[in-house]
């Protein structure tokens, strides 16, 4: 690859549409993970999820980050009477059962999680089995459902390590810009130190290029950077820049409602049919 420009734009072949699944679950669980702000975890979260539940599949989208971005961008507000992702978490009477809440969209449910959540981070660290408890919580629900996406907060610490605890998957949105893989390392080393000590079949599905502007010369050299680190790791799929985004969490929609035809409303649901032909989804 050294020396050589690489052919950008790179998609060119499509991927199928899934067939419709005939029965639900076990769940595959993937975390959506960088420890980096605002790099469009959450946005990978919820425009997936609504993209593969679009295709038949039934998806739990966990909110694991204090912020609730990813509960607020779709509709669910946790009042503070309504149970969250804490409550299934450190509450012993509590199920995650109780905890789930249907989106607008058929087939996309939420687990939802405001700033309660970043009292668990402390809480936690006196259990017993500390890095285990979101993966017994997600436990009664894996049959359930095809696919679980976590959607993490920016840190590396114990709820993150939690996340990766419960996946099969990693899914890495990177921003393209110039110092997108600054921290990957450190992310890289986290997961392969999960995988070793507490969670042998975790793998990283791969990177998510996101916020690509192919017409700037910096985002197709930042791309290409991306695929001589990662190789066959990146995904084909890339997600480009535009204000649709932020427009449609606004809206508390995600860009498949928002903008069903806005080609990054297509992105997201070519990710889902890359995933899927990939095997890393059902
Ligand atoms: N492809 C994109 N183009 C433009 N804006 C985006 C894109 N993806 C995400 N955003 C916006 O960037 C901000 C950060 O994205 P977000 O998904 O919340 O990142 P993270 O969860 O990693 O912090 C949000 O305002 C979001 O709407
Ligand atoms: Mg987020």
């Amino acid at each position: 690859m050294s020396g050589e420009t690489l052919d950008l734009p790179v998609e060119q072949i499509d991927f199928p549409v899934p067939a419709p699944l005939t029965s639900h679950g076990p769940a595959r669980i993937i975390a959506l993970c960088n420890q980096k702000g605002g790099v469009g975890k959450t946005t990978t979260a919820i425009n997936l999820g609504a993209a593969l539940a679009e295709y038949g599949r039934q998806v739990l989208i966990v909110d694991f980050d204090p912020q609730g971005a990813a509960s607020v961008a779709l509709g669910i507000s946790a009042h503070e009477d309504e149970p969250t992702v804490y409550d299934a978490l450190m509450r012993p009477g509590t199920k995650v059962t109780d905890v789930i809440r249907h989106s607008a969209q058929p087939g996309l449910d939420v687990v939802p999680a405001n700033i309660d959540l970043s009292a668990a981070e402390v809480q936690l660290v006196g259990e017993v089995a500390r890095e285990n408890t979101l993966a017994r919580m997600l436990r009664p629900v894996a049959d359930t459902y095809d696919v679980i996406l976590i959607d993490c907060q920016p840190s590396l610490g114990l709820l993150t390590v939690n996340a990766l605890t419960a996946s099969h998957g990693v899914l890495i949105p990177l921003e393209t810009e110039y110092f997108a893989l600054r921290g990957v390392a450190l992310l890289v080393d986290t997961i392969s130190k999960v995988a070793d000590r507490l969670n042998p079949r975790l793998k990283i599905d791969g990177i998510v290029a996101t916020m690509v502007d192919l017409r700037t010369l910096h985002s197709r050299e930042v791309l290409q950077r991306v695929h001589e680190a990662f190789g066959a790791q990146v995904f084909d799929t890339t997600i480009a820049r535009t204000v649709k985004f932020p427009d449609a969490s606004i809206a508390a929609e995600s860009i498949l409602s928002f903008a069903p035809n806005h080609p990054g409303a297509e992105s997201y649901r070519r990710l889902a049919r890359e995933l899927i032909a990939r095997g890393d989804a059902a």
